[in-house]
């Protein structure tokens, strides 16, 4: 019997019932058809089991392996190398809090503690309901929505300690839940089973999949001329400038909120700063 890598004494892992087994080889063999190789079907297997159990279980990977002639040890070595893939039972709704650069800083940290402690749990932890599991996530190229939290991998933009804690008391008490842009939500075992390259079959959810949203599509549209340009920078020295120059404006033309940060004060030079001369430094420092 086939055994896994997981923890000691290593135990034969049981296989799943024999109406499971048929119901998930079926659709594993549909998986594996769409690829020259079987071993390449490694990781939408792992979604499939992941999408029974709501975790990679060591039959889960017992399974794999087996399908795909691969050692157990092969099949836990991707498993345990994504993030995507859980290792042990969690919550209907996995909430991701971005805590890289971007969000940190325009709130994701300050998110992520109210929700720690609204929730009672801490990271990679599940409310007791068994509804919520929460975590720090990485960048998920959605920086100009900051702060994003997304759930089971839609995206909730723009958020606040606020709006993020009505966000999750919705899920634990079952209410419906839209996010900001992309297909309705479904479970995190509805998500495993997409993700294993089953039909997305939630209405509106190909209407509402695809397409960038406004603040993703600026620059395009910059790039393609088709609005003003977002900013010209004055000349130094005191040059005249046109009445609108140096005056942000955003994607639509329109004059922005003042929005004054270091970037837009004047630059200090080594021309302006008589303490830090321009050119080489001797031994003597001058
Ligand atoms: S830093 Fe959060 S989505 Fe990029």
């Amino acid at each position: 019997m086939t055994e896994v890598s997981l923890g000691m004494p290593q135990l034969p892992a049981p296989d799943y019932p024999a109406e499971v087994r048929a119901r998930l080889e079926a659709d594993a063999r549909e998986i594996i058809a769409r690829y020259p190789g079987s071993r390449s079907a490694l990781l939408p297997l792992l979604h499939l089991v992941q999408s029974e159990e709501g975790h990679v279980t060591p039959t889960g990977m017992r399974f794999c392996a087996e399908m795909l002639d691969l050692t157990t040890a092969e099949v836990n070595a991707v498993a345990t190398f994504y993030t995507m893939y859980r290792r042990k039972p969690s919550g209907d709704y996995q909430v991701g809090v971005c805590t890289n650069t971007l969000c940190a800083v325009m709130g994701g940290d300050a998110i992520f503690e109210t929700l720690q402690e609204h929730l009672g749990v801490g990271n990679n932890e599940t409310t007791e309901d068994g509804k919520v599991t929460l975590e720090h996530i990485e960048c998920n190229a959605a920086c100009d929505y900051a702060p994003v939290v997304m759930v089971n991998w839609e995206f909730f933009d723009n958020q606040t300690p606020e709006s993020a804690k009505r966000l999750v008391d919705d899920l634990r008490a079952g209410r419906e839940v839209r996010p900001t842009r992309g297909a309705p939500l479904c479970t995190f075992k509805e998500t495993a089973r997409i993700l294993a390259g089953f039909p997305d079959e939630r209405p509106g959810a190909v209407e509402a999949s695809g397409g960038a949203g406004p603040a993703s599509l600026a620059g395009l549209k910059l790039a393609k001329g088709e609005v003003p340009g977002a900013r010209v920078v004055p000349q130094r020295g005191g040059g005249e400038a046109p009445a609108s120059a140096g005056q942000p404006t955003t994607a639509t033309g329109e004059a922005p909120e003042p929005h004054p940060s270091s970037h837009d004060a004047p630059r200090k030079t080594a021309a302006s700063d008589p303490d830090n001369p321009a050119g080489p430094v001797t031994k003597e420092g001058k």
